[in-house]
């Protein structure tokens, strides 16, 4: 198949990268951050998540910030839900878009959300029945696609099943994750290639962690199959505190020259990306983990 002519960027650094930093960040930091974001191009930026402050305390803020935002009519705001609880929460503050979320590893179910996937699958079917009746916009994401902390290699069968799942549920979109980072391309395609037996391609994202330096590559073996949709982090912040080595994100800048190097369109400024990249990083006190805005900062 030819690469896809255009491709929606899912910004997830304000969650999936803030809900790892070591100190908290500041309400009005997350907010000036996430609307630098708006600022982009970005369609879909991922503002924070309704878990439990006790397990993820750097997102306890998440209904001020949510409420924060100047929100753009043509940007989606998702947030991480993991139960009718965070359900409740995000819809009194006017979430319109929520993603839901589970595994093929019982082990990392367990670590992760305190249940096993059987259960898990219970506490999606029950938000979806609200979420349908409140009109919102459902992803789902899977973790630990291509292997886990607490149990190794995964089946490509074990990943097709639940998503398969998740589709009939009434998800619109699958985020298949790489939590730890340790795919490499031919195992990306050979679990993409199995779940697009039973999920179309249309319907599916890809979100890399890039501990051992693939993500780029199998970003491109991604694409090489019609993937359209991509998970990806500004200044390759983030990581999962459930995950033990999931080092950052994909870094969006890394992402965005890529794809502009392959002539296809996102409708993102990589100029205004490297500078929200470069701002949250000096709030934070690190150097982008992106390749491309260093260099583009230094030259
Ligand atoms: P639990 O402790 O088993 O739940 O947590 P519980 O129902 O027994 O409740 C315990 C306490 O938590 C209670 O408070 C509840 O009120 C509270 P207490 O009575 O002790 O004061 N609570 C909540 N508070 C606020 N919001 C809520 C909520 N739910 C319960 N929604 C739970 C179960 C799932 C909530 C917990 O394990 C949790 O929050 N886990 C978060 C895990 C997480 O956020 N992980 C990172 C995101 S996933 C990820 O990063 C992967 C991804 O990026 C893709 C990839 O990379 O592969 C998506
Ligand atoms: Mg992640």
């Amino acid at each position: 198949m030819a690469f896809p002519k255009v491709v929606k960027l899912v910004e997830v650094g304000p969650r999936d990268g803030l809900q790892n930093e070591a100190h908290i960040i500041p309400t009005a930091t997350k907010i000036a951050f996430i609307e630098q974001l708006s600022e982009t191009g970005l369609t879909v930026i991922e503002a924070t998540s309704f878990v439990s402050p006790k397990w993820i305390p750097q997102l306890a803020d998440h209904q001020t910030v949510f409420e924060g935002i100047h929100k753009k009519p043509h940007i989606h705001y998702p947030v991480l839900v993991p139960n009718m609880q965070g359900l409740e929460s995000a819809l009194a503050v006017g979430v319109k878009d929520i993603a839901v979320f589970t595994s093929p590893s019982e082990l990392f179910s367990q670590h992760n959300t305190h249940c096993s996937v059987a259960e898990s699958v219970v506490r999606i079917t029950n938000m979806m029945k609200i979420a349908k009746q409140r009109h919102l916009h459902v992803r789902g994401y899977l973790s630990c696609v291509l292997g886990c902390p607490y149990e190794g290699e995964m089946i490509p069968e074990k990943v097709t099943d639940l998503a398969a799942t998740l589709l009939a549920l009434g998800c619109e979109e699958i985020s298949l994750g790489d939590t730890i980072g340790i795919g490499t391309p031919l195992k990306t395609q050979r679990m993409l290639n199995a779940v697009m037996e039973k999920v179309p391609v249309e319907k599916l994202a890809v979100h890399f962690h890039d501990t051992y330096g693939q993500a780029l590559v199998n970003i491109y073996a991604a694409l090489e199959l019609g993937v359209r949709v991509i998970d990806s982090s500004v200044a390759g912040l983030g990581g999962c505190p459930y995950a033990k080595g999931a080092s950052g994100n994909v870094a969006t800048e890394d992402v965005l020259y890529l794809l502009q190097g392959l002539g296809i369109e996102t409708g993102v400024d990589l100029q205004k990306l490297v500078q929200a990249g470069r701002f949250i990083a000096e709030q934070i006190g690190c150097q982008p983990q992106s390749k491309v805005n260093q260099a583009m900062y230094d030259s």
